[in-house]
């Protein structure tokens, strides 16, 4: 198979990359680098010893897509390409609608055109409502986002579910990410983001190498068992090797399919803090904050309609996940930067 990855330098788009030629898939690769460093995918071909076919652009360019369509014989495509960052989209709610909603619009529009009918697309837990009971099932209540990118991940569901309710001839797999941590066992791609993390492992990274001084742990007064939110962290291996099982599936079953990729296991902060220290004898300074805004107490995954129904399930386990991410941490302090 020869499938284009959309964002396929950032962070698990690399890592899906690596695991599909591995498989023995082709990987075609569109990204505008707005998140990510073209040295990932020199990586993911020193990694693989195979050849990425590489095109900068913005998917929201329909020409450039004509192009990749016409020069490449895609079968498959995985939607990774999106801005991420929760805070970010409250702030610049435009630039997230445009990017993330018409950058779908015009990839299957193309798709369509040339009969690309297959497409797999990086969603989140965050389309859950707030007020659903643990675990979270594919069935469980969507929609009351709490911002602009939950909003951009719900509605970019409705726009694929309808493509295919639309032309059975359409095969649309949607996975529901849960928290991915963790790198390549190499330690030679991994999470690098611009500025100060958001999110917990790669301020702890960040902590540990020196970057940063201490963590802020965002509340201790939950209703947890030690009052820290309690998070289904899954490492990005097993995350990427669950987009190989949906370019399988997707090649072998047509109409619209939700899976959630999580382990189904629930830690919390103060878990990760100390789970991060045992496996690397490193210490980790933290402090307790108040509360973010919008974070609920407890998020976890039942993953068994994806273990049912794609044969996948997460291996790794939180030493993994905490090893790899300081392998790669510290293998390079300041990411793919100098
Ligand atoms: P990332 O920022 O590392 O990767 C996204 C890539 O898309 C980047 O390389 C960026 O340069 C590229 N990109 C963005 N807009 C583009 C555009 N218009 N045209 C071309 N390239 C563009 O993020 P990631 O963590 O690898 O996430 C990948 C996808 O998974 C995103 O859609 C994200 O919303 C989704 N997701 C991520 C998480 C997470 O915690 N990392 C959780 C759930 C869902
Ligand atoms: C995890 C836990 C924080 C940082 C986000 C997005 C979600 C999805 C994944 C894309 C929470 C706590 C964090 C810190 C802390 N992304 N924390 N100190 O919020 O579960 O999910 O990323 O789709 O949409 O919302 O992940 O890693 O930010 O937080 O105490 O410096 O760590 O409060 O309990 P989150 P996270």
């Amino acid at each position: 198979m020869r499938v284009l990855v959309t964002g396929g330098a950032g962070y698990i788009g690399s890592h899906t990359c690596v695991e599909l030629m591995e498989s023995g898939h082709d990987v075609v690769v569109i990204d505008n680098l707005c998140n990510s460093n073209p040295r990932s995918l020199e990586r993911v071909e020193a990694l693989t010893g195979r050849k990425v076919s590489f095109y900068e652009g913005d998917v929201r360019d329909e020409a450039l897509l004509r192009r990749i369509f016409a020069e490449q014989a895609i079968d498959s495509v995985i939607h990774f390409a999106g801005l991420k960052a929760v805070g970010e989209s409250v702030a610049q709610p435009w630039r997230y609608y445009d990017n993330n909603l018409n950058s779908t619009l015009v990839l299957t529009k193309v798709m369509a055109d040339v009969g690309v009918k297959r497409i797999i697309f990086s969603s989140s837990a965050t389309v859950y409502s707030g007020d659903n009971e643990m675990p979270l099932r594919e069935t469980s209540r969507t929609g009351s986002c709490t911002n602009p990118y939950g909003w951009t991940k719900y509605m970019t569901e409705q726009i694929l579910s309808g493509i295919a309710h639309a032309d059975p001839e359409w095969s649309v797999v949607l996975l529901r990410y849960f928290n991915p941590i963790g790198a390549h066992e190499s330690g030679m791609i991994g999470e690098d983001p611009r500025g100060i993390p958001n999110n917990l492992m790669p301020y702890i990274t960040q902590v540990a190498i020196g970057r940063r001084e201490k963590l802020s742990i965002f509340g201790n007064d939950y209703d947890t068992p030690d009052g820290t939110g309690v998070r289904d962290y899954i490492h990005v291996v097993d995350l990427a090797k669950g987009h190989v099982a949906a370019v399988t599936f997707a090649t072998e079953n047509t109409g619209c399919e939700v899976f959630n990729l999580g382990t189904g296991t629930g830690y919390s902060v103060l878990d990760m803090v100390k789970a991060f220290e045992e496996a690397n004898g490193v210490r980790i300074p933290y402090r307790i904050a108040g509360r973010r805004p919008g974070d609920l107490p407890v998020c976890y995954a039942d993953p068994a309609k994806s273990a049912e129904m794609l044969g996948w399930k997460a291996e790794k386990n939180l030493r993994d996940m905490c090893r790899d991410s300081w392998n790669w941490q510290s293998r390079n302090p300041m990411g793919y930067g100098e």
